[in-house]
This record gives C-alpha cells, structure tokens and sequence, in this order.
C-alpha cells in the first residue's frame, strides 16, 4: 500500500498581543485661551471661514476621536464675530485671526489649493486633524500660510507626495502629519519621496516637534535628530538609519523610532539627551548592548526597547531610572538576572520582560513595585521556587504571566479573601501545575486565564464552582427512568470571563461552563466527558470554540449554529460525537465570520449541512474519519476563501459532476483530500483547472495559515492574536503533527476511491504542489509527461491503478521527489535513468510485468514483458518521518500552545510578518514535542 495521508487540521495557539491603550505618547494640542478679552473679527475673515465651513458635510464617521463633534455648526452669519466660534481664536490687538483648531470636526469633503482656508494669511496655528479628506492631496497653496508655527493635519485621509511648499514654512515648530493611513490596514497614503524628509525639513530649522509616523519615506532620517524636542516617526519599515552619536547635549524629550528600520548600535553618547522622557524604539533592528549611560537619563519614564536584538544584561545603571513608569525590554536576547534592585524602581506601572534570556530566581524585591500593573516574564529561562504569594498583595496588578518558564510553584495558605491583587489577566501555561492554585477561585474579576499545557488532573474542585447549577431532568415517566436527560452543569466562578485556555491538561468530568460573555474557550486535549451544553448556544460572544482531544459524546446542540456570526474557529475533532452535524450559517442574510470547521474523528453521520455554503469567510473544512454519506460538495466551489477540504475516511459516493458553472470552483484550495471513500467515475479536469492557489509558487517569506483577531480586555487593555492553523498528518499508523501550515503549500491526496479515466494533464499545472497521490484507484492511461513539470513535487503516489505506456522520461527532472510509487500498474519498457530515479528501489515500480530497468533488477529485452526473475521487494516502510517532514518543506520544532502575552504601545500596528516572524523564533525555542 502506498503512502497514504490523512489530515486533521486545527485551529491552535493564541499568540496573544496586549495592548495598552492608556499610554498616549507625543499627545499633540493646542491650549485654548478661554479667558482671553474677545476681540472683534474681520468681516472678510468671517466669510472666509463660513465658505470654508459650506465645503464640507459634516459626517459623524469622518472623526474617530470619541469627543469628536461638528464645531462648525454654531457657526453663522448671524453670530459675526467670528473670534467666539468655536475653534477660532483671534489675536487679541488686530482681531484677525491667528488660530484655527478644526480637529476632530466630523468634517468630511475634498480640499484643494482654491479653498479659501489659504486667504487667512496671519494664521499661524492650524490642526485639521482627524477629519476625512477624501484622499485628497495637502493642497500647495499651503505655502501662502507663510506664519505657520504649527501644522496638524494628522488622521485625515490625506493623500499622495508631501509637497515642497511645506518646506517654504520657515517658521514651523511643530509639524504632524502621521497617520494618513488606513486605521485598520495601515496602508500609506502619504509619502514623502520627493521632496525627501532630509530636503523637505532643511529649511525648517525652528522645527522642534515632527511626526511622520504612518507615512512613506523612503530615504534616511538625516542626522538633525538631536535638534528636534520632539521627533516621532514610528510605523515606518521603509525608513532606515542609524542613530548618530550625540556630541551636543539635546532638549529632546521625546524619540519615536518604533516599528521603523532602524539599525546599529544605541550610541553610548545617548546621554547627550538628558531630557528624554520617552524613548521609543521598539520593532526595529538595534542590536549589541543596551548602552550603561542610558540609565543616565534621569528623567525618561517610558522605555520601549522591545523587538531588537538586544543582548547583555539588564544594565545596572538602570536603578537610577527613578521615575521610570514603563519598560519594555520584550523579546530580545538579554540575559542574565531579574536584578533585585528592580524592587526600587517604584513608580513602574509596567514591566515587559517577556521572550528573553533571563535565569534565575524572580526576586522578592518585585513584590515591593505598589503601582505595577502588569508584570510579563512569559518565555524566559527563570527557574527556583517561585513563591506565588509575592504576587497576592500587590494591589496594583492585574496582569500576570509567567508561562514558559521553569519555575517550581509554592502556593501558600494565605487567606484567600485577604488578598490584595486583583488579578484580570493571569498566564500560567506550561507551568508544571498540578492542580488549580486556590487562589484563582476568588479572583472574582479575572478576564484572561490561561493553564494551557500544565498536569492539572481530575475534575475542577467543587469548591471552586461558584453555584453548581444542576440542570438535572431525571425524569420518570411510566415508570422508565430517562437517564439520557440526566444533565450536570458545572459553572465557572468567573463572571467577566473573556479566554479560558484549559488546553492541554488531564482535566475529567463534565464541560465546565463559562460566563455567556466567553471569548475563547479551549479545553482540547483533555480527558472532558459528557455532552456539549445547550447554555453554550446562549454565548453570543464566542469566538474560538475548541473541545477537540476528549472524550465527549452525545449529539451537539443544533442552536450551536446559532452561533455563527461570530464564531469563527469550531473544533470537535476527535471525540465520540454522533448525529448530524448542526446547521451552522443557515441564515446566509445574516454575515458569518467561521473559518475553521474540524469535526474530524468522530461519528458524525447524515450529510455535509448545505447551510456552508453561506459560511463566506470559511477557509478550511476537516469531516475526515466520521460517518458522513454524501455527493461531492460542489457547491462549496464558489467559497471565496476554502484553503482546505478534508473529507478524507467517510461515505462519500459517486461520480463528480463536473461544475456547471463557469466561474472558477474552490479557486484558494491548497490543501485537498478526498481519500478513503467511494467516488467514482472521471474526476473532472475543470476543478483541476480551477484550483488557481496551487498554479502559483510565489510566496511572501514563510507564512502560515492563521486568522488574526482582537478584543479590548477592560477599558485599558486590547488583546490581539493569531490564531494558526495545525494539522496532523497519518501516515501507515504514524501521526506526525504539524504546528502551523504553510500559506503555499499544495498537496492533493484522491486516494482509495474508484476514480476512473485518465490523469489529468492539468496536474502539471500545479506547480505548488508537494504531494499528489492517486492511488489505489482505477486510473487508466498513460502518465502525463507534463506532471515533471511539478517542480516542487516530493512525493507522488501513482501505485495501484491500471496505468500503461511508458513512464514519461521527464519524470526524471522533478528534483525534489523522496517518494515515487508507480507499482502495481501496467505500465512497460525502460524505467528512465538519471537523477532522482537512481535512487528509487524495486518497491517503487514492483508490480509492473512489462517494465524493466535497473531498479528491478531487470534487463530490458526487446519485446520482453516476462515476469520478473527476481522475488518483489518487500514494502519501502522506510523513515517515514523524515519522509514527511521532507514533505512538508520544514520540520516543525516542537509544540507550543495557549497565550502567549505581551505589551505593545497603543499607536503601534501589530505587523503581521513580524507576528509570523515571533512565532518562527517562538518556535525554535520550545524545542520538540514528544
Ligand atoms: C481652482 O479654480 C480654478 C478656477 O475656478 C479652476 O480652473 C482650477 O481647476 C481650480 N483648481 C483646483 C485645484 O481645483
Ligand atoms: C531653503 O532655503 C534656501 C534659501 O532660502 C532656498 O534657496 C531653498 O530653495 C530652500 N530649500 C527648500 C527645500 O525649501
Ligand atoms: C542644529 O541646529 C543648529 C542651530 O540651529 C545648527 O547650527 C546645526 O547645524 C543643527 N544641527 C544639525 C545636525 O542640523
Ligand atoms: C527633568 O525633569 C525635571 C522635572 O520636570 C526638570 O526640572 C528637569 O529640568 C529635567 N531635567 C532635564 C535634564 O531636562
Ligand atoms: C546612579 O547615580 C548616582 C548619582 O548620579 C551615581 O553616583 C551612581 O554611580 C549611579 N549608579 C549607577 C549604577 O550608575
Ligand atoms: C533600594 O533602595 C534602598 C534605599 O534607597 C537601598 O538601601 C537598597 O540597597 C536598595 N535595594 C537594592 C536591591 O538596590
């Protein structure tokens, strides 16, 4: 039997980012002067304002700003002195005026060099920020506001080249044109390439604050960093530099390189700066030591060196940095110590140690930091007894992590109730615990738990639950005692409940319930008994419901489709579920945001619910190893985004028709099985022509197949994460699991079926593909020559069908092929010779009476077709793990799960290579499972 594979894929893993929304860095304004005596305004200024104002509609969306409202409406012909409307200010001799603030104004409309806004020539402070301009461009008659000091047109759809005549504002200090950008997608619309940065701010040498974070510069930030008060440029991978030596001292305050490409060293004159209070240059590409001098500067509060390639340790001068409230020191490569002096730094709010080198103990000293709100020491090497109550009278925390480490928990006795902390985020993950720590119990405020990939055994203490809510229906009727209604609920004490992250432990007993308001619930990889709740079909909030890897049976509740405008991962997979499977999407008026449906290894039955097809967002379908009798489900081709079909091992019957419409069918399908059932006849070449994802073999870097999302956890806090894609893969009995799937990757197994007719010539088309396997069919023909097209190709199964002819000589170019199986065909003459096919042995083509050639052994004689002299080899059951990896284009190092929690500032974008890339070097460094 040939290599034979079936796919179980998953949703997995939270990487998890935590945002924190308070900290407003570089807060631009203008101070309003409420008090001053009002002068009275010039006619001509008042009907320039108003014909400004007639320009644009007000549009409540076009401002983003919760205060945000229209300030121009209380502005009319009647009210003349245009000095008291709202936003205008005046100057106080000439009456003209000097200011207009139009931020946040719900202004929506183009503006362009004819505005009359240009006429108000003594203006010389004038924020338009937050307003949608509709793409249009900065007009250039800009320029005749030549008494500009400040200029804020931040947030405002702005479009295209920063223009020239902005430079002709000699008398700018403040300039802010960040984030002309598409809020959610971060896409640039402004770009300053011509005029550079360097040209455009020569002139403005009375510049002290500037602000192009979120725009496109493409040259280098030219070497006037120190000049500036105020310089932030963050969200800008295409701007790269080094940071100069400061041989001056600086009055700059506030230094804003995050999420850029900047590179190097931190110079060790950076204390040159010794005003700095805001050091931001998190996500860029520094590297070597963090400078000693740094920890001169005595007044920086806000120190975000996360993302970097930092090493060395935590510097000692740093206990200096008394006023520090935040630090950032997130996933670089420090090592040493947690130092004990950390315990003095008292004002710190946050600490972000996360994803580093870092041994040792945690020092007790950390327990004297009163206004520390989140502590992260996730994925460092930190070991000792670690006892847990240092933690319970910090009043100030509620976020903790300390997964992925080594520590050795204590858990005192303390009086539970006298406990200080509350706790709304609490990581333990891959903490060796062997039970529920007591104290959780009362953490009556907990938004976040995550005790993935600990031992915790047995059922969740009865003392814990805070009502035990028995739904208990026994009922008696005619004397038949019903036990099938027999329900026990075991309720969860969490009442704000967003995540519960159980995965991954040796839990039993019933489904604990969590609050309606649950987010994420995943308690996969568990000994779970019992059914599947109806109250679970009254959390309107669930996202990722995952169970898979218990021992849950019982028919699933069919309101549970009731859940599908936001449940977006459903994964069952390998339980005793039966019955049919829930309509899920059955109101295709209303939108679904499902992705993944893994029902995979139960005992499902009945058909595939014809409701999918509404389910528009789906990217991947696993029903393999259940009972399912089905028709080929054609009508999931016009899914937009269907990535993956697993039907592999269930009843699916009957010939493909082929599509009858002419768009193309499952166009994103890379991942294809429909091995082990009972399909018949020709499969049609149209879906093959159709499956464009698998044509192509261009790839953006190594990314995998993941769904992004994000939650607000209080008032202070988003969350944001991806969730990945796992997948196990059987081959003759052996499971290798796959962590993440790579965005390319193309394999299409059709297997054990009765497919009929010849091989597609198509299949050469395919160029992605890694893996094809046909066999065990009752394919006809001859082998197409154009399948050694399939460059990428390392694994091709053809055995056991009813092939003839020769086998094509261009099979010899597929130079990646580990595993070729033709035997048991009918297929003749001379196994072609050269590369690859040197290396394949008689199992590989056994079977065949009229072929020949080396590998069997076998002289080829003119007309021979005589059986072999030689007995059959036996079956290659070679190392079919090392196989497989091959297959997979990498092999996966090891296993990681739950969440994974980290602090980012608030104006930063989550970068999606860069969140692929953290999970990579994430991966690297949890080792191999098993
Ligand atoms: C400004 O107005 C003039 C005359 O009304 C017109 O020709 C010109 O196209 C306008 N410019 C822009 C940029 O709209
Ligand atoms: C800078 O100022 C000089 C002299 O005033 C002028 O010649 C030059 O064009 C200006 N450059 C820019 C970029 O505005
Ligand atoms: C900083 O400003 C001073 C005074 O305006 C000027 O002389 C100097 O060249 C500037 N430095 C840089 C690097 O532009
Ligand atoms: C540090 O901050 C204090 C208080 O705001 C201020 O008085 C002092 O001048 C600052 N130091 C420097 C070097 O700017
Ligand atoms: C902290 O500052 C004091 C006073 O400026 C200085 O004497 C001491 O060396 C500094 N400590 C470290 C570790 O840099
Ligand atoms: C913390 O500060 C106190 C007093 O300022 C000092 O005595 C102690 O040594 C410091 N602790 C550490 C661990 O540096």
């Amino acid at each position: 039997m040939g290599l034979s594979m079936c796919l179980v894929a998953v949703l997995r893993g939270l990487v998890l980012k935590l945002l924190l929304f308070k900290i407003a860095v570089f807060t631009p304004c203008f101070a309003s002067h409420a008090h001053a005596v009002q002068p009275f305004c010039h006619d001509d200024e008042s009907s320039t304002l108003l014909q400004f104002k007639e320009s644009f509609v007000i549009v409540h969306t076009a401002s983003r700003y919760e205060s945000a409202y229209p300030k121009v409406l209380q502005w009319n012909s009647e009210t003349r002195n245009c000095c008291s409307w709202d936003g205008v200010k005046c100057d106080e001799q000439t009456g003209n005026v000097i200011g207009l603030d139009l931020s946040s104004s719900c202004l929506f409309g183009s503006i362009n060099s004819n505005s009359t806004l240009f006429s108000l020539r003594h203006i010389r402070m004038l924020s338009l920020a937050d307003n949608n301009f509709n793409y249009s461009q900065i007009p250039s008659a800009i320029t005749q506001l030549s008494g500009l000091t400040h200029l804020n047109l931040s947030r405002s759809y702005f479009y295209g080249q920063v223009p020239f005549e902005i430079s002709n504002l000699h008398m700018l200090s403040y300039l802010d044109l960040s984030y002309n950008c598409d809020p959610d997608t971060r896409e640039k619309f402004l770009q300053l390439k011509n005029p550079s940065l360097k040209t455009l701010v020569l002139n403005l040498t009375r510049l002290e604050g500037l602000y192009f974070s979120c725009i496109n510069i493409s040259s280098e930030v030219p070497g006037l960093l120190s000049n500036f008060t105020s310089l932030s440029v963050v969200g800008n991978k295409n701007l790269a530099g080094h940071i100069p030596e400061f041989h001056e001292r600086s009055t700059l305050i506030g230094l804003g390189l995050a999420n850029t490409s900047f590179s190097g060293r931190l110079p060790s004159s950076i204390d040159k700066l010794e005003s700095l209070e805001k050091l931001d240059i998190s996500r860029c590409f520094f590297s070597g030591a963090i400078p000693h001098s740094l920890g001169k500067l005595a007044n920086i509060t806000f120190l975000g060196l996360y993302g970097n390639n930092f090493i060395g340790h935590i510097p000692s001068s740093f206990q200096n940095l008394t006023q520090l409230t935040i630090l950032f020191l997130r996933h670089n490569k420090i090592t040493g110590s947690i130092p004990p002096w950390l315990g003095n730094l008292t004002k710190i709010e946050v600490l972000e140690l996360s994803e580093n080198k870092l041994e040792g103990p945690v020092p007790q000293s950390v327990s004297k930091l009163m206004n520390l709100e989140l502590l992260n020491l996730l994925g460092n090497n930190l070991s000792g007894f670690l006892e847990f109550d240092m933690f319970l009278n910090m009043k100030s925390l509620t976020s903790l992590q300390l997964g992925y480490n080594n520590f050795s928990f204590v858990f005192g006795k303390t009086n539970t109730n006298a406990t200080r902390s509350k706790f709304k985020l609490l990581g333990l993950s891959f903490c060796n615990l062997i039970e529920f720590p007591n104290f959780i119990g009362y953490q009556n405020e907990l938004e976040w738990l995550d005790l993935a990939g600990n031992k915790i055994y047995g059922q969740i203490p009865k003392w814990m639950l805070n009502t035990s809510v028995d739904t208990l229906m026994e009922l008696i009727i005619g004397g038949n005692f019903l036990t099938g209604f027999n329900q026990q609920s075991t309720v969860l004490p969490w009442v704000n409940l967003l995540l519960l992250d159980a995965s991954h432990n040796m839990l039993q007993g019933p489904l604990p319930i969590p609050p309606p308001s649950i987010f994420v619930y995943d308690v996969s990889n568990n000994k779970l008994n019992g059914k599947v709740s109806h109250l679970f079909c009254n959390m309107s909030s669930l996202y990722k419901f995952k169970l898979s890897n218990n021992n849950l049976s019982g028919m699933v509740p069919h309101c549970l489709g009731n859940l599908s405008t936001s449940l977006s991962a459903l994964s069952l997979g390998n339980n005793s579920f039966h019955g049919v499977i829930p309509q899920i999407c059955s109101n295709s008026n209303s939108a679904s945001s499902l992705r993944l449906i893994d029902l995979s290894h139960n005992k499902f039955q009945g058909q595939l619910p014809r409701s999918w097809s509404n389910c528009m967002m789906l990217e991947g379908i696993v029903v393999s190893n259940n009972q399912l009798v089905d028709t080929f489900p054609s009508w999931l081709g016009p899914l937009p985004e269907l990535k993956l079909l697993v039907l592999h091992h269930n009843r699916f019957y009957g010939v493909i028709e082929k599509p009858k419409v002419d768009v193309d069918q499952f166009a994103k399908l890379h991942v294809i099985d429909f091995s082990s059932n009972n399909f018949t006849g020709v499969f049609p070449s149209q879906y093959i022509a159709s499956w464009n994802a698998m044509k192509s073999i261009e790839s953006n870097g190594l990314k995998y197949m993941s769904a992004e999302w994000n939650i607000s956890l209080a008032k202070n806090y988003g969350v944001s994460g991806s969730d990945v894609y796992e997948m196990t893969v059987t081959s003759k009995g052996v499971d290798t699991y796959y962590q993440v799937i790579q965005d390319i990757f193309a394999f299409v197994d059709l297997s054990d079926n009765k497919f009929e007719g010849e091989i597609s010539d198509l299949f050469g088309k395919l160029k992605a593909l890694r893996s094809l396997n046909l066999s065990n069919n009752m394919l006809t023909g001859r082998i197409p020559s154009s399948l050694g097209n399939l460059t990428y190709l390392e694994s091709l199964d053809l055995s056991r069908n009813k092939l003839s002819g020769q086998i094509p000589q261009q099979l010899t170019q597929l130079g990646f092929v580990e595993t070729f199986n033709v035997s048991h065909n009918n297929l003749v003459g001379l196994i072609p010779q050269g590369n690859q096919f040197n290396s394949f042995d008689a199992s590989s083509f056994e079977g065949n009476p009229g072929l020949c050639g080396d590998q069997l052994l076998k002289k080829c004689t003119t007309s021979s077709s005589s059986p072999s002299p030689f007995p059959t080899a036996e079956e290659d059951d070679g190392d079919s793990e090392s196989l497989l990896n091959l297959v997979w284009g990498f092999v996966l190092a090891g296993y990681i799960s739950g969440l994974v929690v980290g602090v980012a500032l608030a104006d930063i974008m989550i970068n999606r290579r860069a969140l692929s890339g953290w999970l990579r070097s994430y991966l690297t460094k949890m080792g191999k499972r098993n």
